[in-house]
């Protein structure tokens, strides 16, 4: 059975915030992620000072045409991140530029890339409004196989669908989930939610919990709770 890990989303406006989140919740998390608001405000001395406490998981969720994406990875490589996040959306030749950037520039320690399918905040209707028909789940699978096919290392995608991806794609894909929220804490702006237990057992390897954690009164304990809830499936 796999393992599932917690990944704590550092959604800070600066980084003294940031770098108390992080140490009190790195005895329980295995990866900390640096996200638009942090990495908008502080650049890439988010990414070095938060990767002195555990790997980083970038997520700038590029989305340009694939030359400028290429561009994006070179630059942010050299900040050391574990991960990196681009849409796939932004389709195959950007997905595969995106790849081909992290080999060239980073050797054997280069980041790994992640392709985001649809957004966790995103629910049918809004879906359908952006012009796509079928919902969530059938547009995670196609966005997940076309990923995975152009070269993305693994994939970010919502609660309810890390069952149909198992069973579509198999083992491989590393699987890493937000809109996570443990029983009784609020959705906030997440629309396809679900429990840190029932996740770990669709097969995530990850989970990323940002607010039920930070803006609790005592983060390391809310940290150390979802770790527990991941260890007894
Ligand atoms: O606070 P909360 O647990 O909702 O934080 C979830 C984090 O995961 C946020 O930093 C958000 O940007 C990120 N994320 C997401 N949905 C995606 C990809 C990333 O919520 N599809």
């Amino acid at each position: 059975m796999r393992r599932c890990g917690l990944c704590v989303a550092l959604d800070a406006p600066d980084l003294a915030t940031a770098e108390g989140w992080a140490d009190a919740v790195a005895p329980h998390a295995g990866l900390l992620k640096v996200g638009l608001e942090l990495f908008s405000a502080e650049g890439g001395a988010a990414v070095r000072r938060i990767a002195t406490r555990r790997p980083v998981f970038l997520d700038v969720k590029l989305h340009d045409i694939p030359n400028t994406v290429a561009g994006a990875v070179r630059s942010l490589a050299p900040l050391g991140p574990a991960w990196i996040t681009i849409h796939a959306a932004g389709g195959p030749a950007m997905v595969e530029a995106a790849r081909k950037a992290a080999e060239a520039a980073g050797g054997v320690a280069r980041p790994r890339i992640l392709a985001v399918t649809v957004l966790t905040s995103i629910d049918a209707a809004t879906l359908s409004e952006t012009g796509v028909s079928g919902g969530p789940v059938q547009q995670v699978l196609r966005l997940a196989r076309l990923a995975m096919a152009a070269g993305a290392d693994g994939l970010v995608c919502s609660p309810r669908e890390v069952a149909p991806i198992r069973d579509a794609l198999g083992e491989l894909p590393v699987l890493v989930v937000p809109g996570v929220r443990p029983a009784g804490s609020a959705a906030d702006d997440q629309a396809r939610t679900a429990t840190p237990e029932q996740v770990a057992r669709d097969g995530a390897d990850w989970i990323v919990v940002g607010r039920p954690i930070t803006q609790a009164a005592d983060p390391a304990e809310a940290a150390w709770s979802i770790a527990q809830a991941l260890r007894v499936n």
